[in-house]
């Protein structure tokens, strides 16, 4: 089957990113979230990206009144059944993510594939709840989509061949790199080994070992990363790490994975960020 309409599920910023990138392939995208207002907040989000791209010059106005034309928001979960595709990145709950595989597999063509941008949650668990588990991989982007070359391709249990050669198909279409995880285990790849990452760098701060800025400093300039692990750690968001870290250590059971406790305090406090305008908040 030609995959022609992809269905997004979830408009917030990797449902938005993923539709973006859809539309920007020559897909015809369907944008699915629960009210027309986050729709229309996501897709005045998603102009502005464009007319900052046109006012650089790095866009024409032809090309991004395209990608806006070929995606087709609606707070109508009916009208993702034409689909030949859908990407689940609706907020990470497994209860939310069960729901709308079960819903979607009712409706769609026998052989739609449908993916979930899960960052944790088991893609065989999610595939559980849907009628055709083989339909179902993990597909899981990194943010911001739009720029990050990176798909990880997650087989679940169940998953097919055939199910994994269109999702690699599809993520290959919107100029991604995607890699093949064969097991379907926490934190895929990438985050199996940023999490413990992450982790060590706040404890080497703890014991002060070294300031925060300059453990970021020697991961920057020693490893060539272009973020340290701090920035990153803010860039993804300190709730969503201690999540990860959590889901981690209650999955392995190893100590290696327990959240340091700055971490807690820090998210505890509503320090979902350390960095304010003067740098880094002290714990
Ligand atoms: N943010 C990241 O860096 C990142 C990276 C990779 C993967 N992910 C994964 O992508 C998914 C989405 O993350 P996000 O950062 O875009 O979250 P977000 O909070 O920005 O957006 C989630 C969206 O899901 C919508 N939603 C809630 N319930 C829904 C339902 N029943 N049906 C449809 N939509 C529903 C919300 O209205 C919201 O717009 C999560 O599974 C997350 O783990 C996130």
């Amino acid at each position: 089957m030609e995959i022609r309409t992809v269905g997004v599920v979830g408009a917030g910023t990797m449902g938005r990113g993923i539709a973006h990138v859809a539309a920007r392939s020559g897909f015809k995208v369907r944008l699915y979230d629960l009210t027309p207002e986050i729709l229309n907040n996501s897709m005045a989000n998603l102009k502005a990206l464009l007319e900052k791209s046109i006012s650089k010059g790095r866009l024409t106005k032809e090309a991004a009144d395209d990608i806006l034309e070929r995606i087709e928001p609606s707070s109508d979960f009916n009208t993702l059944s034409e689909s030949d595709f859908v990407i689940e990145a609706a907020v990470e709950n497994i209860d939310v993510k069960k729901d709308i595989f079960d819903r979607l597999s009712k409706m769609v063509k026998a052989e739609t594939v449908l993916v979930t941008n899960t960052s944790s949650i088991s893609i065989t668990e999610i595939a559980k709840a849907s009628t055709k588990p083989e339909k179902v991989a993990g597909m899981h982007f990194f943010n911001p989509a739009e720029v990050m070359k990176l798909v990880e391709v997650i087989r679940g249990y169940y998953t097919e061949d055939q199910t994994v050669k269109t999702v690699f198909e599809v993520a290959k279409k919107m100029g991604k790199e995607p890699i093949e995880v064969k097991r379907d285990t926490p934190g895929f790849v990438v985050n199996r080994l940023l999490i413990p990452f992450l982790s060590e760098a706040m404890q080497l701060a703890e014991e002060g070992v070294a300031s925060i800025e300059d453990i970021d400093k020697a991961i920057k300039l020693g490893l060539n990363h272009p973020m340290g692990p701090f920035e990153l750690a803010d860039f993804s968001g300190l709730d969503v790490v201690l999540s990860v870290m959590e889901y981690f250590y209650g999955e392995f059971g190893k100590s290696k994975y327990a959240p340091p406790l700055s971490l807690k305090r820090l998210v505890a406090a509503g320090r979902y960020g350390r960095k304010n305008k003067k740098g880094f908040y002290e714990y």
